[in-house]
């Protein structure tokens, strides 16, 4: 049954989460963001919609660059730790072990045991509504393939469900 309800119907879309990080004067931060996606195949750009009073938007507004890496769906707890406390307050490394590898082309690391990591350096920023919007022209990409994505979806996490029976067009 259809309910009318501009507020509640916010809760009904589903995104992935990404463990953004980020880096300026050697400090290192990380946080959730459910609000990334690829916006442009040639150049490869993703776009990461931050919160104007979040660290991580200060972060990347001053240094020009930011790690994207995807949650596998092991990796809840890490999403909930990086999303639920701000570096002005909290060392998140020490709240959860988050482990990182070095980027080549960006300062902030990466997340370990992730379906997918990007090295964005800024390309653009603007504002949407109460987010920036920083486009990000991807350096670097990496994959495991065995791991599979965190679902987010109602506020909640979830695996993601299998493949439909019949052929998808892109196959
Ligand atoms: C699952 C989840 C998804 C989130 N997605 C976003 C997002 O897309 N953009 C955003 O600005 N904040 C998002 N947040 C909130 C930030 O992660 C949160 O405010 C964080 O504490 C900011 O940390 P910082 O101040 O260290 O940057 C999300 C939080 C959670 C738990």
């Amino acid at each position: 049954m259809r309910v009318a309800d501009i507020s509640e119907a916010q809760n009904f879309t589903t995104t992935t989460v990404a463990l953004v990080t980020s880096e300026l004067n050697e400090a290192v931060n990380v946080m959730s963001a459910e609000w990334t996606l690829r916006v442009s195949i040639e150049d490869f750009l993703i776009a990461a919609f931050v919160g104007y009073e979040r660290e991580t938007y200060r972060m990347i507004h001053s240094s020009g660059e930011f790690g994207i890496s995807y949650c596998s769906d092991n990796q809840g707890y890490l999403a909930h730790v990086a999303g639920n406390h701000s570096f002005k307050s909290h060392d998140k490394f020490k709240l959860a072990e988050f482990n990182t590898f070095p980027s080549k082309h960006i300062k902030p690391p990466l997340i370990e045991g992730c379906i997918s990591n990007f090295e964005c350096k800024v390309i653009d920023e603007f504002k949407t509504g109460d987010h920036a919007a920083f486009i990000g022209k991807v350096l670097a990409g990496y994959y495991d393939s065995e791991k599979k994505p965190l679902v987010f979806h109602k506020g909640k996490f979830h695996h993601i469900g299998g493949k439909m029976a019949y052929d998808h067009p892109f196959d």
